[in-house]
């Protein structure tokens, strides 16, 4: 009896020291932080147990954790809400109820999840996406692409393109009543570098060109060159994401073998071919000299790996690797980046490349947040910090589109 309650209590204080992360001094809400993380923590136990005893796969039991804040589209006063398909892609349609003499704005939401997990049935997305149907008088189009293993790159990417390709024609506009000169693409987390590559794939496509006005990206990730970026460094273990939480996920975008994750975690995973690629992720050269800290540029160690992946240097996967020529025709931009955040460095160094081409780009950086923010604003988690940034970029949807 003795023995088995010391197994429990070690037991006990091992995954306690597990899941435990001290925190940044001046997150806010601390400890709702801290409840966050040491859940996200647990997931990722409870899915790497599963998967090493053959249970479940590491990514399935994730996506069942995940599937439990799913919402039904449930229409209210103001909002007519609607699941259906553009090209037999899943879509949620939120239109709103009020006569309106002209037509509407509309925004097209990608979600986030690392290119695994979610959907725009999230509750949190849900709420936000109905929210900016109703406060702007806007059509809102939520994006259900395919997720990765089962769809690899660039099928998420692919099914983004068809319906916001679908959705722009005369037609379909004329059918929802929305105005062809003020429509945004919004995406959060891996949604912002879904966002951030289709309107880019746009602009540079003839047909294309001009048609979208704005860009939001919301902490967003934008390049798999370098995983050691100074923000990729602070924040290994979190809060919320931790980089190994996250090279795993993401590479399964890419591919299902282990080496890959394995070597993007000593940051060894590219190819000696792609080495002319550094000087557009070179946080040297474009990071502020505020967060440059004490960090010291190492050149990237290249060739190590003797598999080879061609979609490691494809802008399509790493928005960020493409010339100013290609940035300089990009719309009006929104980036919001988070201090206590993983990914805070790639959005940091994509606004210094648009705003070197003179792309005009409103940069809102929340000094107490935290990655995902926006995911956690309906029960059980609000983070004031989550309503506060729904509320700024609801506001500059207002002003803007
Ligand atoms: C409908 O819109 C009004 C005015 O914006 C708002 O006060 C009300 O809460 C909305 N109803 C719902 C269910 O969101
Ligand atoms: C990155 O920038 C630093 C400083 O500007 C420079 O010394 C280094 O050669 C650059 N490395 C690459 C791979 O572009
Ligand atoms: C890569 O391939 C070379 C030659 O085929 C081999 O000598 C080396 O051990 C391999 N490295 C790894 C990490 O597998
Ligand atoms: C930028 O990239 C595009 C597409 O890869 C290419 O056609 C163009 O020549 C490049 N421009 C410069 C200045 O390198």
């Amino acid at each position: 009896m003795g023995f088995q309650a010391l197994c429990v209590g070690l037991l006990c204080v091992s995954f306690l020291s597990y899941i435990y992360t001290p925190m940044p001094d001046n997150i806010e809400e601390t400890w709702k932080v801290m409840a966050l993380d040491a859940v996200a923590k647990t997931c990722n136990l409870v899915a790497t147990l599963c998967d090493n005893i053959g249970l479940m796969k590491y990514e399935d039991v994730l996506a069942i954790l995940a599937s439990a804040h799913f919402t039904k589209p449930v229409s209210d006063e103001n909002v007519t809400v609607i699941d259906t398909d553009f090209c037999d892609i899943p879509v949620r349609l939120y239109l709103p109820k009020r006569k309106s003499e002209r037509r509407r704005p509309a925004v097209i939401f990608i979600h986030g999840g690392a290119f695994v997990l979610g959907s725009y049935s999230k509750s949190a997305y849900d709420d936000l996406n109905r929210l900016t149907a109703n406060k702007l008088d806007a059509v809102v189009v939520g994006i259900d692409y395919r997720l990765a293993p089962k769809y690899p790159f660039p099928a998420a990417l692919e099914d983004c393109v068809y319906v916001i390709k679908f959705f722009l024609q005369e037609k379909v506009l004329a059918k929802y009543r929305v105005d062809p000169s003020r429509i945004c693409i919004m995406g959060d987390s891996s949604g912002g570098t879904l966002a951030a590559t289709v309107t880019q794939l746009l602009q540079n496509d003839p047909n294309f060109k001009g048609r979208i006005k704005a860009q939001a990206l919301m902490y967003p990730g934008l390049q798999s060159l370098d995983t050691f970026l100074p923000s990729h460094q602070e924040y290994q273990h979190g809060p919320v994401l931790t980089r190994e939480m996250i090279i795993k996920l993401l590479c399964l975008y890419v591919t299902e073998d282990q080496v890959l994750p394995q070597a993007a975690l000593r940051n060894e995973h590219m190819p000696e071919e792609s080495r002319h690629l550094f000087k557009f992720v070179n946080w040297s050269d474009f990071l502020p000299e505020k967060y440059k800290k004490n960090h010291v540029y190492t050149e990237p160690v290249l060739g190590k790996l003797n598999a080879s992946y061609p979609v490691l240097v494809d802008s399509r996967l790493s928005p960020l690797l493409v010339n100013d020529s290609q940035l300089q025709s990009l719309p009006l931009t929104y980036i919001v980046t988070c201090e206590h955040d993983i990914f805070r460095d790639d959005g940091l160094i994509y606004i210094s490349r648009l705003r070197n081409v003179g792309v005009q780009v409103t940069h809102e950086h929340i000094e107490k947040g935290v990655h995902g923010a926006l995911s956690f604003t309906s029960a059980p988690v609000f983070l004031n910090l989550g309503l506060k940034l729904r509320d700024k970029y609801i506001n500059w949807l207002e002003e803007n589109l």
